[in-house]
């Protein structure tokens, strides 16, 4: 038998993108997913169907992880469902689609608020294992290269200016129809930073073997053959590698 004719990987592989909003992860993402046939997979979407829940319950920020981490956790429980599909990652919270809902600023705040209970992102993270392991993916997160996936096959961080961020998503939020303004954006991503590399639990941060990529001023494609390029250089394995080298000795 000759091994350097086995395949190249035998599990499914996980790419871990994180990175702060605006960083241009999610464009990235899906790109990239579907340029290498995997699954593209947005954990933030459960964050913020929990904070959806939490806020239809009455729940507002600033939360207390003693006695709103616990109830708040429990919310989701058996009632969530999500398929992705190529463009984004469906929801429905019992039965109802809220794919469309989850993505309103009320959502973000209170996404980023139910994120920095552990208890929920306890009951979360064993959920994105298991839709990473059924197929692999592209995971988009803020801790998937630290915490959820830190074996991933690649890890990458994203970021770009604060300017450069806010930009892009006050363009996104425009387009579709939002009256905000790019000061009120600017605003509320600092604030959102500040809550997201600040907590205890998980914080933003950039997880060791990632590799930084600072989008400010790349166009999206360049972006995408740039990780689509560190990809499939990682894939490749040193013992195939090596066993291709014994054999021309
Ligand atoms: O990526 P996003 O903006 O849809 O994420 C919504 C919120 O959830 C954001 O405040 C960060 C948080 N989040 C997280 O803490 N961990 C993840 N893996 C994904 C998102």
């Amino acid at each position: 038998m000759n091994f350097s004719d086995k395949p190249l990987t035998s599990v499914p592989p996980i790419i871990a993108i994180d990175g702060p909003a605006g960083a241009g992860k999610s464009s990235v993402a899906i790109r990239l997913a579907a340029f290498l046939g995997l699954p593209y997979l947005d954990t933030g979407a459960m964050y913020r169907a929990v904070g959806l829940m939490a806020h239809r319950q009455g729940w507002r920020p600033p939360l207390d992880p003693a006695t709103d981490g616990p109830k708040i956790s429990r919310l989701a429980e058996g009632r969530l469902r999500l398929v992705p599909e190529a463009e984004r990652m469906r929801v429905w919270v019992d039965h109802v689609e809220v794919t469309d809902e989850i993505r309103s600023p009320e959502c973000s705040a209170m996404a980023s608020a139910v994120s920095a209970l552990s208890e929920v992102r306890r009951a979360l993270v064993p959920e994105q294992r298991r839709m990473g392991l059924l197929n692999g993916g592209v995971m988009e997160g803020r801790d998937i290269g630290s915490v959820v996936f830190p074996d991933a096959a690649l890890k990458v961080f994203l970021t770009a200016s604060p300017r450069t961020r806010a930009e892009r998503r006050y363009r996104e939020l425009t387009a579709r129809g939002l009256d905000v303004s790019l000061e009120e954006v600017l605003k509320d991503q600092s604030e959102r930073d500040l809550r997201d590399s600040s907590r205890a639990d998980s914080p933003l941060q950039v997880a060791s073997g990632a590799v930084v990529v600072d989008t400010s001023g790349m166009e999206l494609d360049e972006v995408v053959e740039r990780l689509a390029a560190l990809f499939l250089d990682v894939k490749r394995p040193a013992d195939s590698a090596s066993a291709i080298h014994e054999g021309e000795k």
